[in-house]
């Protein structure tokens, strides 16, 4: 589904990825942990077309996205949602669903659509008329998921979608993303804080730290693995 060879990509003349060689298969939770300022965000931007790229390839699908702008790689079936600015604070929840269904044009499912992604999410389906800004944190992160979906994606890019929240709360949105893996077939490449969560979470993990995989592995693999010690050099 997703291929990342050989990944060296940044912001301007800064490199933050130095060579990073990651895939995600179909169906397939990949799990991307590491330290902050590691390149977690930096690896989904650059697969959405909002990083620098200075060598390597990114494939979706087989098809090479290196070069694309953001509207196209959604376009192409790639949903994202981001670690900040998720949503449109001035919008409705519904509005803010529609925009993520702006590259579908007319077509005349999105409606229906809308009503299929809030009965995944039943506590933002009660706010559907109020604007994203009177949302919690939770509600925020369940309302970037839920718009990320309406472009109908066949592979999700999270960004810490569990960041902030209880672990109760935490708890229930990484077993959505596990729902939506399982009843819609999708793909996900997910970043998480919170290791025992990703471990829980993913069907392989992979560790971020400064810019370089230091480890990939499944999530069997790793436990009782001390991944603080990876994340630190041990
Ligand atoms: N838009 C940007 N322009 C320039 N540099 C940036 C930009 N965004 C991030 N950086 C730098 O790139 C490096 C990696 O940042 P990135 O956001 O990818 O880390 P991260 O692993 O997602 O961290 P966190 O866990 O804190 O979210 C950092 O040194 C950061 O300062
Ligand atoms: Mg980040």
């Amino acid at each position: 589904m997703l291929e990342v060879e050989g990944l060296r990509a940044g912001y301007g003349k800064m490199v933050v990825l130095h060579g990073i060689d990651l895939g995600v298969g179909g169906k397939e939770i990949v799990a991307v942990i590491g330290p902050n300022g590691a390149g977690k965000t930096t690896l989904l931007n650059a697969v959405f077309g909002l990083a620098t790229l200075h060598s390597g390839t990114i494939r979706y699908k087989g098809r090479v996205l290196n070069g694309l702008k953001p509207h196209e790689v959604v376009r192409l079936g790639i949903g994202y949602a981001p670690q900040l600015d998720n949503v449109f604070p001035n919008l409705t929840v519904e509005e803010n669903l529609l925009v993520g269904a702006y590259t579908r044009g007319k077509d005349p499912e999105v409606h229906a659509d809308i009503e299929d992604v809030l009965e995944l999410f039943p506590e933002i389906k009660r706010r559907r008329g109020q604007k994203a800004r009177f949302l919690s944190g939770g509600e925020r992160q369940m309302l970037a998921v839920a718009r990320a979906l309406m472009s109908k994606p066949s592979l999700l890019l999270l960004d810490e979608p569990t960041a902030g929240l209880s672990p109760k709360a935490g708890a229930a949105l990484i077993r959505k993303v596990k729902e939506i893996q399982e009843t819609r077939g999708v793909s996900v490449l997910l970043v998480e804080q919170n290791v025992e969560r990703a471990l829980e979470a993913a069907d392989r993990v992979a560790v971020l730290v400064s810019g370089r995989i230091v480890k990939q592995a499944t999530p069997s693999e790793l436990k009782g693995v001390p991944l603080e010690k990876v994340f630190f050099g041990g």
